[in-house]
Formats: structure tokens, C-alpha cells, sequence
């Protein structure tokens, strides 16, 4: 099988990460809980996960890296542990389900949200959307990194900067960026940083990482043992232990922490280049070919990032993505959980054809998808 759907989750795992998680699995006990020796390692392991992530992503304080199950986990202890009725919040035109529903479900508490519009490849334009969309009761703004669908890249730095100048929280969905675009919590200002253990950063599925970074941080979703203060009754008030309650993942955590370290040592900058020439390749292939509709300029990484999505004339999505599959091909096809993306490019009726490679897609599996996109 040729795997080309890294968006949604990185496979295969390099080798490290199995064998991470397997250890942890064949010597792990409850980390924090206990004060016996497999329980202290435990704990061990994940002090070294929490410190690996804060370098990783520039933050200065380990405590400040919450581990959770995914991206959407993030996302919503941040959207809904920081808004409070009556809040404002501006998002992109281009977010996930995994902003659009908790920010939707809301509203029946009184929060009420803005779409600014993004510009392919004109970030003064995008920029002044964001800027036209805050009002005075704008508390934050949430902000897909780059979108899944399209690959565009946001740009988060000036969006942060602008939230800033308003007083306003910023956060940000770095689900289709982290791993594939070097992200600095402190020198971009981003206040939460919401992250896929499964995807760029070559973890296992049913990890996440949600960074704080600034002063603030959002109430608990879920309260419960800690393994810290037990003789209260009151969650804890300090990081990690406020925002994580219950047995964590370990052997997960253990290999999303070998994640990490697989891509800072193959390095980011040379994972998105091979994917960009992987990508760029594909976009001029598929342009020759009659009846392919592309709907990107050619993917730049200024402005995108390494996914790129199409339709064939006449042909519904899905089953564009079943004929590939027939033959081998793994894709994912239809609205990837983000109508708002489709409908900013008008297909949210026939969806689109989804390939995003990783650093262990070759050139020769991205000829073998042309040549089967030109039999279809
Ligand atoms: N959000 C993931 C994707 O884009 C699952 O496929």
C-alpha cells in the first residue's frame, strides 16, 4: 500500500516509536502515583517528554506542556476552559470541525465568533481581515496554522502580533504545522498551542500536547486525581496537574517523545523540503493531465505547507479516493471534517482528493499516483 494520507495520521511510525512504546509498555507502572521504582521512572519518562516538547517548541517552563489525547482535546480545553459568556472570538475561514463545533456549541452560553477571511497567498489582505473582524468584546483569536484541505499557511506570527496590539488571547491549531514547520511559542507570542502527538510529530494515535505559554491558563475541563494535594478535594491550581487528571497515557507519551526526537534529528527543515519536492512534483504533473482540477497556486512553503488536494472533472471525490484505493493508494477524499475550508473554495459538494505525504514517502510512490490519477 502506498500511504498517502499523512494528514490524518503519520504511517508508518519510525521504528524508534514502536520500540518506545513498546518498552514503556513491557516495564511501565502509573507515573506519579507511587513511590516505588517502576512508578519514579514512569515519571521520569515523562518529566524527559515534557522538557523535550517545551524545546521543541521554544517554551521556557516544562510544567507548561500539558499532555492530552489529541489536537481536538487541545482545542476545546482552550476554547472552552478561556471563553466566558458574552466573549467574542475571532476564528480563520478556513478551521476544522475541531474549533467550528465547540466555538458553535457555545453560542447557546452566549459566545458568538467572526470568520475572517483568508487570501491565498496575500497575507496584508488576510491580515486586515482578522483586524476588520475584532470588536470590543473579542477575546481571543483561534487560528488553524495551515489548513488541512488546502494547505495554506496562516500567518501566525503577524496574526499573533495583531492579537496582541488588542489585548487578545491567541491560539492556535498547529495540527497539518507541527513537526513540518519550526514553531516558536515565545518569539511568535502564541498563548495556547494546540498539537497532534499522531501526525507531524510521528507519535502514536491518542496523544496531543496543548503548550501555555503566556500568563493565563484555562479552567479544567475535567477534574480528578492528580496524584498530587490528594488530601484536598480541589483540583490543583498549577501546571501540569490543573489541566491533566487521571492515569495518562504512558506508553503513548513515551512514543510521541521518540516522535520528537526522530524529527529533530532528521530536522524539520529537511523533512518539509523532501515533502515540498514530493509535492511541487506532483502539482506539475497533475497539471498536464486533462480534466484535473487544482484549486492552489503551486505550492510555495512561504505559503503552504506540503498538502495538496484535487477533483477530476466529472468525478465525485469519494470515488476518486475508492479507484486509488483499488490500486493501492491511500488517500483520504470528502470534506476532511472542515466545511468551512470547501465551502471557502466551493466544494463542499463534491469534496476533493486529499494527498499529503510524510518523510518516508519516495518520489517513485508519488509517479506510481500520477500514473494511476492519469488511468482514472
Ligand atoms: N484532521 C485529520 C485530517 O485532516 C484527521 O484528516
Amino acid at each position: 500500500m502506498i500511504y498517502l494520507d499523512n494528514s490524518a495520521t503519520t504511517y508508518p511510525k519510525p521504528y524508534s516509536v514502536r520500540e518506545a512504546v513498546a518498552a514503556a509498555m513491557k516495564n511501565g507502572a502509573n507515573p506519579g502515583r507511587s513511590g516505588h521504582t517502576p512508578s519514579i521512572k514512569a515519571s521520569e519518562k515523562i518529566f524527559e517528554a515534557r522538557k523535550t516538547a517545551a524545546n521543541f517548541f521554544g517554551l521556557k517552563n516544562e510544567t507548561n506542556v500539558i499532555f492530552t489525547l489529541n489536537c481536538t482535546m487541545s482545542l476545546n480545553m482552550v476554547i472552552k476552559g478561556i471563553l466566558k459568556p458574552g466573549d467574542h472570538v475571532v476564528v480563520s475561514s478556513l478551521e476544522h470541525n475541531s474549533v467550528m463545533r465547540p466555538i458553535e456549541k457555545m453560542k447557546n452560553i452566549g459566545i458568538t465568533y467572526t470568520q475572517a477571511k483568508v487570501f491565498v497567498k496575500d497575507n496584508d489582505r488576510t491580515l486586515d481581515s482578522f483586524r476588520k473582524a475584532i470588536n470590543a468584546k473579542t477575546r481571543m483569536i483561534v487560528c488553524t496554522h495551515a489548513s488541512n484541505v488546502w494547505g495554506i499557511k496562516l500567518p501566525i506570527e503577524r496574526i499573533s502580533a495583531l492579537a496582541h496590539e488588542y489585548g487578545l488571547l491567541v491560539a492556535v491549531d498547529a495540527a497539518q504545522t507541527a513537526g513540518v514547520v519550526p514553531i516558536d511559542v515565545s518569539d511568535s507570542r502564541i498563548d495556547f498551542l494546540c498539537v497532534p502527538g499522531h501526525k507531524g510529530l510521528y507519535g502514536p494515535m491518542g496523544t496531543g500536547i496543548l503548550i501555555v505559554s503566556g500568563d493565563i491558563a484555562p479552567d479544567s475541563l475535567m477534574e480528578g486525581g492528580t496524584g498530587s494535594g490528594s488530601i484536598s478535594y480541589s483540583q490543583p491550581a498549577g501546571l501540569p496537574d490543573k489541566l491533566e487528571s487521571g492515569t495518562p497515557n504512558f506508553s503513548g507519551i513515551a512514543g510521541l517523545k521518540s516522535g520528537m526526537d526522530y524529527v529533530s534529528r532528521v530536522k524539520i527543515e529537511n523533512i518539509a523540503k523532501h515533502e515540498f519536492a514530493l509535492v511541487k512534483h506532483l502539482y506539475r504533473e497533475l497539471r498536464k493531465i486533462n480534466g484535473v482540477k487544482l484549486y492552489m497556486p503551486e505550492p510555495e512553503p512561504d505559503y503552504f505547507v506540503p498538502i495538496l488536494s484535487f477533483n477530476i472533472d466529472g468525478k465525485d471525490s469519494e470515488s476518486v479516493a475508492k479507484d486509488l484505493n483499488y490500486r493501492g493508494i491511500a488517500v483520504r477524499a470528502g470534506l476532511h471534517c472542515s466545511p468551512a475550508a470547501h465551502r471557502a473554495f466551493q466544494t463542499e459538494e463534491t469534496g476533493a482528493v486529499r494527498i499529503s505525504p510524510s518523510s518516508f514517502t519516495s518520489m517513485r510512490e508519488i509517479d506510481y499516483l500520477i500514473s494511476a490519477v492519469k488511468r482514472i
